[in-house]
């Protein structure tokens, strides 16, 4: 879209004319005239046996994202999106998770290896005024993970109101790694968003069978919750922490000068080696850490694009400051797990068919049913995970309680970026991908872990299954 600071949204629906006027005017501020907000690290509270106590409130507010107006909004511990938590490998935490909302809801650590009954699942809902504690040991790699609620048939709508926050683990690899660390001036978290509106301002999330069907997606985009943010950096070796927070929409990230830039991480590890890219493609709910050089930039502006809907996300001043050179590690970590897998072909493979045809959404034939458990898994045992998309929209697949490795896709093998450790995955257009997947925690009947489509709508209308995970 163009520059606009008053901008007409016509409607493609009648669907919707009783919701939306048939033209309708919202005032946007002047276009990268609002700096972006670095959410903030949460403090940790050091209890007497050495845990690290965070405490999250899911709260209602409002926010100024046009000129004006006041939209109403969820935040955890502030209006919008929540508090980034940072932890280090084999810290031991307790999260306290409080519900100031109207509704009940929940909250999951979406890439944490842990217990079933740790997790906030559709099993462990937090009713209003109602707290809820955890406490477990953080035992994997240092990655970008993150945390949104998981209410049954309402994860949708919680995230697309303001649910959400990153998760940051950091082990010894994230510590000795000569890359940029200090989060907000070159180490900067990048939440991205689409959200539609209302000729009120108000977010307009899902009414129709089409929303369901294709998932809810905007055309207004958000970074850390500002629509179109500047943010000035050095010239220098910038990282950036993309997540794709959105419900339902893609992102095949660039850079308008078509700079190349380095990928470094994904979902749940660091790659072991970094990735040269001109373009990152990242579904819902998948990470990904880029290195871009801007020494050379003193003085000059970029955008962060997004290439699908060419839209422009964000504006990049480069600061007109004596330059720094840019360094690239030539390794960053070693993936030891899955490695030397003797015999694959004598490991058992589970199948997940994803099925959506107009009025049954779900996994293998069936619809996410509370007390149901789909499938039931041996807890450190190797398995295949073959998830299979028949149909032509792409969705992403993602699995609780584990990091995975891709072994392929449509019997090829992966992209080079997606080698390190995942959780998320997608399924382009008739596609199989293969998952090496092993479980160290266990999950109960009353506490199971989920899978399923990160498209949270697809998610809320069943594409979703149980499982547990117990000892042989
Ligand atoms: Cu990020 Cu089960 O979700
Ligand atoms: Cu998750
Ligand atoms: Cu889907």
């Amino acid at each position: 879209m163009q520059r606009r600071n008053f901008v007409k949204l016509t409607l493609l629906s009648t669907l919707a004319s009783n919701i939306l006027a048939k033209e309708n005017t919202i005032r946007f501020y002047k276009e990268f005239s609002k700096k972006l907000i670095i959410p903030s690290i949460l403090e940790a509270k050091i209890s007497n046996n050495n845990i690290k106590e965070f405490h999250l409130n899911l709260q209602e507010g409002s926010m100024d994202f046009f000129e004006g107006k006041k939209t109403k909004t969820y935040g955890i511990n502030s209006d919008f999106l929540g508090p980034t938590i940072r932890v280090n490998n084999k810290d031991r935490i307790k999260i306290h998770v409080k519900n100031s909302l109207k509704e009940p809801s929940s909250m999951h650590w979406h890439g944490l290896h842990l217990e079933g009954h740790n997790d906030g699942g559709p099993n462990r809902k937090i009713k209003t005024n109602q707290s809820w504690s955890t406490e477990f040991l953080i035992n994997q790699k240092s990655a970008t993970y993150w945390y949104h609620p998981h209410t049954h048939k309402e994860t949708g709508s919680q995230v697309y109101k303001g649910l959400a926050g990153l998760f940051l683990i950091e082990d010894e690899d994230s510590h000795k790694a000569k890359i940029p660390k200090e989060y907000g001036f070159d180490d900067i978290p990048l939440i991205v968003q689409d959200r539609r509106f209302d000729n009120k301002a108000q977010f307009l999330y899902k009414y129709s069978m089409h929303d369901e069907m294709m998932g809810v997606k905007g055309k207004v985009f958000l970074v850390n919750g500002v629509i179109q943010p500047y943010i000035e950096l050095k010239a220098k070796s910038i990282r950036f922490r993309l997540l794709n927070a959105s419900n339902a929409r893609f992102y095949n990230f660039t850079f308008s000068n078509n700079q190349e830039f380095y990928q470094i991480a994904g979902d749940a590890s660091f790659l072991e080696k970094s990735i040269k890219l001109k373009n990152l493609l990242l579904g819902p709910g998948e990470r990904a850490e880029i290195l871009i050089d801007l020494s050379s930039l003193q003085n000059q502006s970029l955008y962060l694009l997004d290439a699908l809907s060419q839209e422009k996300l964000m504006k990049i001043y480069v600061k007109n400051e004596k330059n720094e050179t840019f360094v690239l590690p030539s390794s960053f970590t070693e993936i030891k797990e899955y490695k030397n897998i003797k015999k694959l072909s004598t490991l058992k493979i589970r199948t997940f068919t994803l099925d959506m045809s107009m009025m049954k959404m779900g996994i293998n034939g069936k619809k996410m049913s509370m007390d149901y458990i789909n499938e039931k898994v041996i807890l450190k045992e190797k398995e295949i995970w073959r998830l299979i998309n028949p149909k032509k929209m792409p969705h992403t697949f993602h699995i609780h309680g584990c990091s995975f490795k891709i072994l392929s896709r449509n019997n090829k093998a992966a992209f080079l970026n997606e080698a390190g450790l995942k959780d998320t995955v997608i399924l382009f257009a008739e596609e199989t991908v293969d998952v090496l997947v092993q479980f160290n925690y266990t999950a109960s009947k009353k506490y199971p872990f989920m899978y399923h489509c990160h498209i949270l709508e697809h998610e809320d209308a069943g594409m979703m299954g149980q499982f547990t995970v117990e000892e042989a």
